[in-house]
């Protein structure tokens, strides 16, 4: 039956039939990359092998009670530090041209610092990373996907402003042990899930809940950190590497209830996401300008003497602004906003949301995922795009992850549709002008997906965590991405 299903999947993918309600293949642009993401904890597993020191990620997944859907954990995940040449096999199979990965900094330096480098756990990424030049696959690698060394979180992790100094310390080993073979850096993933969600609402690691306080300093701290370790490489390392860096940033489309609500979308984009992408990609170098003043404001009236928002200085300014060579954007969904001023509930007072007074949500009637907040409003990616390409001036794009969670399955259609429909506005937008360099499908595999662990699947491969070797089986979403990239159209 497993061959038939092949088979199936086989004559599916590379069948014109459903090419019935569209009268041309859209082309990608000449040049567009196409790949595949996943991060050092959801995959790698090996979580105290060959000297790899504990994160906030292991210290998490073994607190007890558990905290983690299932009592899952990532001791083992996907087992990819022993099963690399499976992970590029995959790679070569779906024919990447690229595969995104990030480091795990406890890995490589498991004192958190450069006095000590663990050449077991470089020796992985070297192995990875030239497995992967072999077929000619280029590795994009994330410097920091949210596995922060345990001991640098008990010194106060990103809400310590001395993180500017670990981080570009740590980041310098990376650009020195592998920028001669890897040319596209990202310094940090998502900073509003590592700020918002680890230090304010307490649905990421290490589960703070100092909402509209210590999410603020962490913004701060880590776009600076970020700038840094920008500058370094592009003073210290570009010149002979010759590769290119940016940093990741997580943006929904907020859609306003109606026109009346428009502001209120508009703050709160603000406050998700303008708060990482206007200090590097606007001409102030600055937090927007509406969250200055909402923060001072409501600070003032809780009796604050200072605004909680922390002040860039004139330096810091100037560091920051266009501190990345392209803006890279994971984008999965929507949410519907409305202005409402009366208080949240469920969030102690100060928080973030108090600061913006709306309240979000998503449409019932939307079509849905296995994780509640991932609905499919492709129209939503497309009026994102265009925002960005309006407000910031037309900058280069990554879209550096997209995808679709699913439990687990192997015909998966639903997931099939949804980058269907994603990849056309994508295309879409290509054709309005913007700037897109990179399509990345999150992810090549089912794996932790944190709090979640492994209840929500977003693999093009499924990963079966019952079998000892961690056996992957491509759903039918990788034979249509494969022919996707084999044909260079999105063939309906
Ligand atoms: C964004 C994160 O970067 C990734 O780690 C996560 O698994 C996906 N979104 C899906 O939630």
């Amino acid at each position: 039956p497993q061959l038939l299903f092949y088979v199936a999947c086989f004559v599916l993918a590379e069948s014109k039939v459903a090419n019935v309600n569209r009268h041309e293949a859209r082309k990608f642009p000449d040049g567009m990359l196409l790949g595949a993401a996943t991060a050092s904890y959801q995959v790698e597993g090996a979580w105290d092998e060959d000297g790899k020191s504990e994160n906030i990620w292991d210290t998490l997944t073994h607190r007890e009670p558990c905290v983690i859907a299932e009592c899952h954990n990532g001791d083992v995940a996907d087992n990819s530090y022993h099963l690399y040449k499976r992970d590029v096999e995959m790679m070569r199979e779906l024919g990447l041209d690229f595969y995104r990965f990030s480091l795990s900094w406890s890995r490589i330096l498991p004192t958190s610092f450069p006095d000590k480098i663990n050449e077991k756990g470089v020796e992985y990424y070297n192995n990875l990373i030239d497995e992967m030049l072999k077929y000619n696959i280029q590795p994009m690698v994330t410097l920091y996907h949210w596995d922060l060394p345990q001991k640098l979180q008990d010194m106060g992790g990103w809400a310590n402003p001395h993180i500017v100094d670990w981080f570009t310390d740590y980041s310098r080993v990376a650009f020195e042990l592998f920028g001669d073979r890897v040319k596209y850096w990202f310094t940090i993933n998502e900073p509003r899930e590592v700020c918002y969600q680890g230090y304010g609402s307490a649905s990421m690691a290490p589960l703070f809940t100092m909402s509209g306080y210590a999410d603020y300093i962490c913004s701060k701290n880590l776009l600076v950190a970020h700038a840094k370790v920008y500058h370094m490489y592009n003073n210290e390392f570009r010149p002979t590497q010759g590769g290119t860096i940016g940093i990741v940033v997580s943006m929904k489309w907020y859609e306003p209830v109606s026109e009346e609500h428009a502001e209120a979308a508009e703050d709160l984009t603000q406050f998700e996401w303008g708060i990482y992408a206007n200090p590097i990609f606007s001409k102030t170098g600055d937090f927007p300008q509406v969250m200055k003043e909402k923060v001072a404001a409501k600070s003032k009236a809780q009796g604050f003497p200072r605004s909680r928002l922390p002040e860039f200085t004139p330096e810091e300014i100037e560091l920051v602004k266009g501190s990345s060579d392209f803006l890279a954007i994971n984008h999965y969904t929507t949410n519907m906003v409305y202005r409402n001023e009366s208080v949240f509930g469920y969030h102690a007072s100060p928080s973030y949301y108090d600061d913006i007074d709306v309240i979000l949500y998503t449409d019932s009637s939307w079509e849905g995922s296995a994780s509640p907040w991932l609905k499919v409003i492709p129209w939503g990616f497309y009026k994102l795009l265009t925002k960005i390409r309006e407000d910031y001036d037309n900058p280069t794009i990554f879209i550096t992850e997209n995808g679709f969670s699913t439990r687990q399955v192997l015909v998966d259609d639903d997931r099939v549709s949804y980058y269907r429909q994603y990849l056309d506005v994508m295309l879409d937008a290509i054709e309005d002008g913007s700037d897109i360099r990179v399509y990345t499908a999150w992810s090549l595999m089912d794996n932790f997906e944190w709090l979640q662990g492994y209840t929500q699947r977003f693999g093009l491969y499924e990963v079966d965590y019952e079998s000892p070797d961690r056996t992957r089986t491509p759903r039918k979403a990788a034979y249509v991405y494969k022919e996707i990239i084999r044909s260079r159209t999105l063939d309906f």
